[in-house]
């Protein structure tokens, strides 16, 4: 990464991220995309690591894969063509990471976007799966309804963690308006 610059939700929590990942590390991509987060991932776990990556759209995962593999990474992701809510199903290891990028694939259709139940229930599974000092992150795009709910929800889910479990930090944009996207922090205590 270069200078650090205070532009995005989704550049904040890469930020911290890049902190907490190590090589040889496993961690998870809720949510692949167009694979810029996991091929992200996968730089950071480094060869000996592992980069779980959920998406519910075959054609998301088509495009991680290709993107994964223009970048010589695809040996380091288990791409999975699944809901982020069975990612207790799948992952048999703790993870040091977890990295949520809600709402909809860019450039996809809008209608396929996250729903608050589940993005619960992965949640839930995400913190479980976390080793001791392992960092979730989410980001949030409340500009849409079903993204505001999200930010509702999520708000209020992750205040009533017990903190000597869970340490939660909120990161929003204070002038760039209502809308704006917004980036959590939670780190595993215990
Ligand atoms: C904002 S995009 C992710 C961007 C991505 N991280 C990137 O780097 O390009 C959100 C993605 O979440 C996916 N999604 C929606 N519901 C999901 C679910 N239940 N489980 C996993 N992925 C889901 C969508 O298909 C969409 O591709």
């Amino acid at each position: 990464m270069g200078p650090f610059e205070l532009k995005s939700a989704r550049y904040l929590a890469a930020d911290h991220l890049a902190r907490v990942i190590r090589e040889g590390d496993a961690v998870a991509d809720a949510t692949a995309g167009n694979g810029h987060d996991t091929c992200f991932l996968a730089e950071l776990a480094g060869a000996a690591g592992r980069v779980y990556a959920f998406d519910i759209q075959a054609s998301a995962i088509e495009s991680t894969a290709e993107r994964l593999a223009e970048s010589g990474l695809s040996s380091r992701v288990t791409l999975l063509n699944t809901g982020h809510e069975h990612m207790a199903e799948h992952i048999r290891e703790p993870l040091r990471a977890v990295m949520f990028n809600l709402g909809w694939l860019p450039g996809g259709n809008k209608q396929i976007t996250t729903q608050w139940e589940t993005t619960r229930r992965a949640l839930e599974q995400a913190l479980s799966l976390l080793m001791p000092l392992g960092v979730c992150t989410v980001c949030v795009y409340p500009g849409h309804a079903s993204g505001e709910e999200e930010r509702q929800r999520l708000t209020e889910y992750l205040a009533s963690l017990r903190p000597q479990e869970y340490n939660v930090l909120h990161e929003k944009f204070l002038n760039a308006g209502a809308f704006a996207p917004e980036c959590f922090v939670i780190q595993r205590m215990e």
